[in-house]
């Protein structure tokens, strides 16, 4: 691939945000924050455009792309049929951290879909994402602006490190709020279901949807969502994942020797782990902030050349439960039970 000058677009204000929108409606792309992970965006209504993400992020192309619209008004526009209960949940979640699947009406090209008849559309909760998507006046197709296989970014730096010289330009955004992706929900089934966990926790979704199902499972790995096949979000080094009472997991890895294993660890047992080579993603009683920081920490463990990564099985209510889908999907499933 041809090294592109990537243009890095610090201050993200209304001058930078159209002259990003302009290599969008030319057919370019443009890494961009939005409130759960960086995105790597094109237009979604040009093959030529979409093409250039797989490419940038070395992506196999049979995992489809999800379609960043600025507002919910133009879903018309997409998708063929509007299911009753998007009603209540566009309210909610739109703009916001969920991912519908639906039918998709002929103008959304193959390449973004995988050749399914179905696509995926969001509405991001970010004004840098929204006026960015509004000014392109199209609908942005963007996966997470990660190389392939690697953890998601959720900080500008992230997205340099690995897009540089591969997209046309990154814009700063900061650190993402959320820090893992959106809820990725089905609705184009009997019943509705979760493809993938996300910033929208089940039980949130559930109150809203009586019949709602889920096609994962923690420790198990079945993919129904086409993207779930893959490797995915993982450190260089290997990791597992140690689960089982406190004080049984902190004898466990205190027991290891040597310099280059490191422990990704909650604000609680932090000081109790023997090694220099820790890091805490946040407090036990607080999933969101672990979920903000659970990417950053992988990718520290990576400038820090660990070669083993002991993580703890956090507490999967709400946002945990997305974020130990990441992290037993970078682990390749890798549990010790103490
Ligand atoms: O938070 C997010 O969702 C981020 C930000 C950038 O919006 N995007 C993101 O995109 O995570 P990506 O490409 O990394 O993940 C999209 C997921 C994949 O698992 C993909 O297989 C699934 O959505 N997906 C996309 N279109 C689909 C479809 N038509 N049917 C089923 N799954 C679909
Ligand atoms: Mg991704």
């Amino acid at each position: 691939m041809n090294k592109i000058n990537t243009k890095l677009m610090d201050v993200p204000d209304e001058v930078s945000l159209k002259y990003c929108a302009d290599i969008i409606k030319r057919g370019g792309t443009v890494a961009f924050p939005t409130e759960t992970v960086y995105g790597l965006g094109a237009d979604g209504l040009n093959s030529s455009a979409v093409e250039k993400i797989f490419i940038a992020k070395g992506r196999p192309n049979d995992n489809p792309l999800i379609l960043h619209i600025h507002d919910i008004s133009v879903l018309d526009k997409y998708v063929k049929e509007v299911p009753k209960t998007l009603t209540v949940l566009s309210r909610l979640y739109m703009p916001g951290p969920l991912t519908v699947v639906l039918k998709k009406r002929s103008i959304v090209p193959d390449s973004v879909t995988a050749n399914l008849d179905t696509v995926a559309i969001r509405v991001p909760d970010n004004e840098i994402a929204l006026k960015l998507i509004e000014y392109s006046d199209t609908a942005i197709a963007a996966p997470s602006a990660n190389i392939s296989g690697k953890p998601s970014p959720t900080m500008f730096e992230h997205v340099v490190a690995d897009m540089s010289g591969k997209v046309d330009a990154i814009i700063n955004g900061g650190k993402c709020r959320i820090g893992v992706e959106s809820t990725v929900l089905d609705l184009t089934s009997d019943r509705p279901v979760i493809l993938r966990p996300g910033g929208v926790p089940y039980d949130s979704l559930k109150l809203v949807i009586k019949d709602l199902e889920t096609a994962y499972a923690l420790n198990t790995d079945t993919p129904k969502s086409p993207g779930m096949k893959y490797k995915h979000y993982a450190p260089k080094a290997d990791m597992v994942i140690v689960k089982g009472e406190t004080h049984k997991v902190l004898e466990a890895v205190n027991k290891m020797s040597g310099d280059d294993y490191g422990v990704l660890c909650c604000k609680e047992t932090f000081d109790r782990y023997n090694t220099h080579n820790k890091l805490c993603a946040g407090s036990i009683n607080n999933p969101s902030e672990i979920a903000s920081n659970i990417f950053e920490c992988l990718r520290l463990f990576d400038m820090m050349r660990i070669k083993k990564i002991y993580c703890e099985y956090f507490d999967t209510k709400d946002i945990g439960e997305a974020v130990m889908n990441r992290l037993l999907k970078a682990a390749s499933q890798n549990v010790i039970e103490v």
